[in-house]
């Protein structure tokens, strides 16, 4: 049995319909009538929500990142929050690496020029990019997705840099080194954003830090849009102050700045990091499973707040 089916029969499931978020006032109707929600990474669980129903037992966020839930505000009002890690850190990496790849080597650029009839033949400098092998990487934020990207940068022979709030233990298996953010942008060839996504982290890149990287170097963001200031990035794109970027996530999605969709150097993708069957499949497995347990009264596995789990 499925868990789904098995969540239907110790409770009365109400699922979104839709292949979408819900809107606000489809989210606030759903969360009067239930006593668990589980959350997409879109849905605003802010404290408003929270008190259209005293009694909600817990929010079990379809996704490792949780910025879109008051945690705070959630532990106040004793109910537990729970996300999804450790199941989407080899798929986010793999498509992390799938951008600068195709960033670096121009591949959607290529596949728009083959598609539109314009190759008439080899030529010495056709759509010449930039090589991945034995080149720098800059990874900011070392976390479980930082380090399965390194894990994948070592295979291409690359000098690994990370920066993070303190020097991580497992970093010498992946021989990445330590170094200060911005003697890493300094010194990177392509840059990499991992951080956990806050107010500290709230434009982590801007005009400054693009500035401070290679003017041949690029720029990859598959965490949270926010941390890079998106009006700032094109600017440094404009300017040629960067080689490019390759970005699935941006700081006011689904929008984004449209001057990005009109630069060849930059490749866009929708926030698709984790979305492969498997890994999806995984994600809601666990999001189902801490609702299975809140309504047996068992532990639940991934809880950001233990203090309120009760
Ligand atoms: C997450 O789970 O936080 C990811 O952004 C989903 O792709």
């Amino acid at each position: 049995m499925g868990r789904l089916e098995k969540a239907n029969e110790i409770t009365e499931l109400r699922v979104n319909p839709h292949d979408r978020a819900l809107t606000r006032d489809e989210l606030e109707e759903g969360t009067t009538w239930c006593d668990i929600l589980l959350s997409q990474l879109v849905d605003p669980v802010d404290a408003a929500l929270m008190d259209c129903n005293s009694e909600l037992k817990l929010i079990a966020n379809y996704a490792v990142g949780y910025n879109n839930i008051d945690v705070p505000a959630a532990t106040e009002r004793g109910i537990p929050v729970t996300n999804t890690p450790g199941v989407l850190d080899d798929s986010t990496a793999d498509l992390t690496w799938a951008l600068l790849m195709a960033v670096a080597r121009r591949i959607v650029e290529a596949d728009r020029y083959m598609r539109g009839g314009e190759y008439e033949g080899w030529a010495p400098t056709l759509l010449m990019g930039t090589d991945v092998h034995h080149k720098t990487l800059g990874i900011v934020g070392l976390g479980r997705i930082g380090f399965a990207l390194a894990q994948r940068a070592r295979g291409f022979g690359m000098r690994i840099l990370y920066s993070d709030l303190e020097p991580k233990s497992y970093a010498e298996e992946v021989g990445a080194e330590y170094a200060d953010m911005y003697a890493l942008l300094r010194q990177s060839d392509f840059v990499s954003l991992h951080p956990f996504y806050d107010k500290k982290s709230h434009h982590l890149i801007d005009t400054r830090e693009l500035r401070e990287m290679k003017r041949s170097a690029f720029l990859i963001n598959v965490s949270r849009g926010p941390v890079v200031n998106e009006k700032a990035l094109v600017k440094a794109l404009q300017a040629g102050e960067i080689a490019g970027a390759a970005l699935d996530v941006y700081e006011r999605e689904p929008k984004m700045e449209p001057e990005l969709a009109e630069m060849d150097n930059v490749v866009i993708v929708p926030h698709i990091a984790s979305a492969s069957l498997e890994t999806r499949t995984a994600m809601g497995n666990i999001a189902v499973d801490n609702v299975l347990a809140r309504c047996r009264g068992d532990a639940l596995t991934t809880c950001l707040n233990p203090e309120a789990a009760g």
